[in-house]
């Protein structure tokens, strides 16, 4: 039962199971609350983000799963908490330190510059993101051969998944340690969605990368992701491995619409 878990503000770090009190915290988040004028987004938020993990945040639409991604990356500034990340507290760095800090953030709707070719849209964002070698487009190009096979091909012309394998490569550019993602699935067909959280899934094994995936689309998350984070109106409900929550009739029925 969700209620027989942790709860609210000490969520992640009480979390039993493989929640994570003994994993690497690579990103911690701790009490983090944040508002629009009288909009409470988030309301003492807690979780952590592991290296070689998939940490999935899911949630109804407002539930304040992006607001809790551009808080963490200074998009928005939060009215109480901290976010840590290898233990260096961030919560005030500038929205363009992150990248150097080793966080890139994927928002929702998988902005390209339509004009430009695949290849022309890497470069552009790489421009955001420090030194980038050759290798690190090959690796990226490695990663995605669909995006390799339309690199000369102009962005208008990629299909949707195409388009958020596209900025997933570009987010991959400069190497990041954690990898905030805003809704990857969101109006993409079932086939592609398994495909693009498949390549997330090798990527995050092979590399040691700590993956935060926001999502309302919770049965695709929770079947990729190591753990579940439930939010519900700017507060976490409930955190526990991706399994225990998938198992949870009540728990999904009640907060992931399935
Ligand atoms: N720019 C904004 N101005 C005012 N309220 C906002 C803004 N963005 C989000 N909100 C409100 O904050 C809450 C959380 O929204 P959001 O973080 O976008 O949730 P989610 O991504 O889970 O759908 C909602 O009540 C939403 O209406
Ligand atoms: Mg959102």
């Amino acid at each position: 039962m969700a209620d027989t878990r942790a709860h609210g503000a000490t969520a992640a770090s009480a979390s039993p199971g493989t929640g994570g009190a003994t994993g690497n915290a690579l990103l911690e988040v701790e009490d983090l609350s944040a508002a629009y004028g009288s909009v409470r987004a988030l309301d003492g938020v807690t979780l952590r983000a592991e290296t070689g993990r998939i940490t999935a945040v899911l949630g109804a639409n407002g539930a304040g799963k992006t607001t809790l991604l551009r808080t963490i990356s200074g998009l928005v500034r939060p009215t109480g908490g901290r976010v840590r990340l290898d233990g260096e507290d961030i919560t005030k760095a500038p929205v363009e330190s992150m990248v150097a800090k080793g966080m890139s953030h994927v928002p929702e709707g998988r902005g390209v510059i339509a004009e430009l070719t695949v290849d022309e849209n890497l470069r552009v964002g790489s421009l955001f993101r420090g030194k980038v070698g050759k290798d690190e487009f090959d690796r990226v190009y490695d990663l995605f051969p669909r995006i390799a096979e339309r690199r000369d091909n102009h962005a208008h012309t990629l299909s949707g998944g195409e388009r958020q394998m596209l900025v997933i490569g570009r987010a991959l550019l400069a190497r990041p340690r954690v990898l905030l993602l805003d809704e990857p699935s969101l109006g993409l067909a079932p086939r592609i969605v398994a495909q693009i959280f498949g390549l997330l899934r090798q990527l995050v094994d092979s590399e040691g990368l700590s993956v935060l995936l926001v999502e309302q689309n919770a049965r695709s998350a929770l079947s990729v992701a190591d753990i579940g984070v439930v939010l519900n109106l700017g507060r976490v409900v409930v955190t526990d491995d991706a399994r225990t929550l998938m198992a949870d009739e009540q728990l999904r029925h009640a907060y992931l619409g399935f």
